[in-house]
């Protein structure tokens, strides 16, 4: 093997590292943003439920929103990055509506957190 052609194959592989750790990384942030705020303990209701029946603080919805708006900017373990973002822009949308109590905000939050609907195209 030729020096510069082992070069190149070092710079292909620190590329390649370097790759998985962010995707990595960006998987991380969607399920602690999965755990925090669309699954609760036992016994308790979780943020996106109380989100939809009108009773989250308004921390809490802030929370729900900075959530929303950071997983809207990695990447999904999989599926199409444009129907990725415009779920994200769309839960995005409707938390803003929540807080500023604008009507049928709860309706339309409820459409937009479509557990099943997001998983069955982007979780693995
Ligand atoms: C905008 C898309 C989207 C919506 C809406 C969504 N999820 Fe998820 N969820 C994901 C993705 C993507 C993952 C996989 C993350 C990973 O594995 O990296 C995930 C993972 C999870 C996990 C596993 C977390 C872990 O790693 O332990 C739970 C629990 C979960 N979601 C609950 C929910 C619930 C409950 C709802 C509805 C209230 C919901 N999600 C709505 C995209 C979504």
């Amino acid at each position: 093997m030729n020096r510069k052609f082992a070069i190149i194959l070092g710079a292909a592989a620190a590329v390649l590292i370097g790759f998985s750790v962010t995707t990595r990384a960006d998987d991380d942030v969607i399920s602690k943003f999965m755990k925090e705020y669309h699954k609760a303990p036992e016994g308790t209701d979780p943020v996106c439920k109380k989100a939809g029946a009108g009773t989250a603080t308004a921390e809490e919805l802030q929370g729900l929103l900075d959530g929303y708006k950071k997983i809207c900017g990695t990447e999904p373990p999989q599926g199409d990055k444009a129907v990725w973002v415009k779920n994200c822009q769309a839960l995005v949308a409707a938390v803003k509506g929540l807080q500023e109590g604008k009507e049928g905000a709860a309706a339309d939050y409820k459409k937009a957190v479509n557990c099943k609907g997001c998983h069955n195209d982007f979780k693995p």
